[in-house]
């Protein structure tokens, strides 16, 4: 596993998605600053300092991707979860990947696949974490209520620390998630999930899909009890 280190970048999956051809397997890239972080659906992830985490795992993963493509951004968001306990501190999982802390988002997680010429050439996998911000950062970030590791514990934190606790714990049960797929982490991510068993809406796309949040599938679909029966979504946004 190597780490390549940028002082400014203009998004760490930028430069992971335009260099992937030429980047081993299991590469590591983070910066102290984005100038243009992306979010999912093409939302801005915005810079907040440069004792925040933003990095990008490259994956090579070959033939295996297919089943597991869909489910790595789960995997990432229990990994990181886990790494976030080792603060004392409680998170929780909103499907599909987003990470809270108390119904506030502390971590996203950005998956973009690179094909060329209509061949898969790998995964960007990028992380987006808040370690150290101020409160008024904080109340300034758009759209979502957020916070802080270092809000929430009271204290600053290491940066590199949190960076290496994560490539450790993800590349720990990594080529086990390969063989297994969402099924290895299931439980695991059962037990970080909120809103289960409540009535959410989702958004789909341009569509709304409201119903009973039932359970998380093998797959790492999301299973609603709607008013037209059962719907198994794969992807979408809880609002
Ligand atoms: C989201 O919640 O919408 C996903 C946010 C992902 C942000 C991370 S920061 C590192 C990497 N580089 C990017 O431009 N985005 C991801």
């Amino acid at each position: 596993m190597k780490k390549i280190f940028f002082e400014e970048i203009t998004s760490t999956n930028t430069y992971a998605k335009e260099n992937i051809e030429k980047i081993d397997d299991k590469t590591v890239i983070y910066a102290n600053r984005q100038t243009n972080g992306r979010g999912r659906f093409s939302r801005k992830w915005i810079d907040l300092g440069s004792r925040n985490l933003y990095m990008t795992i490259i994956l090579h993963p070959g033939d295996k991707l297919k089943q597991v493509h869909s489910n790595l951004t789960q995997y990432l968001s229990v990994k990181t979860c886990k790494v976030i306990e080792t603060y004392g501190i409680c998170p929780q999982i909103k499907w599909p990947n987003d990470v809270l802390i108390d119904g506030k988002k502390i971590a996203g997680i950005l998956s973009e696949a690179v094909f060329r010429k209509g061949e898969l050439k790998g995964i960007a996998l990028g992380v987006g974490v808040n370690l150290n911000v101020t409160t008024e950062d904080i109340i300034a970030i758009p759209d979502k209520i957020a916070t802080s590791l270092n809000l929430e514990i009271g204290c600053e934190v290491n940066r590199n620390e949190f960076l290496d606790k994560l490539i450790e714990e993800f590349f720990k049960d990594y080529e086990n998630f390969l063989v297994e797929g969402f099924k290895s982490i299931k439980e695991t991510y059962l037990k970080y999930v909120i809103l289960k068993g409540e009535k959410i809406t989702v958004q789909v796309l341009n569509r709304e899909v409201e119903g009973k949040f039932e359970t998380i599938n093998d797959d790492g679909t999301i299973k609603l009890i709607t008013n037209k029966g059962e719907e198994n979504l794969s992807i979408g946004d809880i609002i």
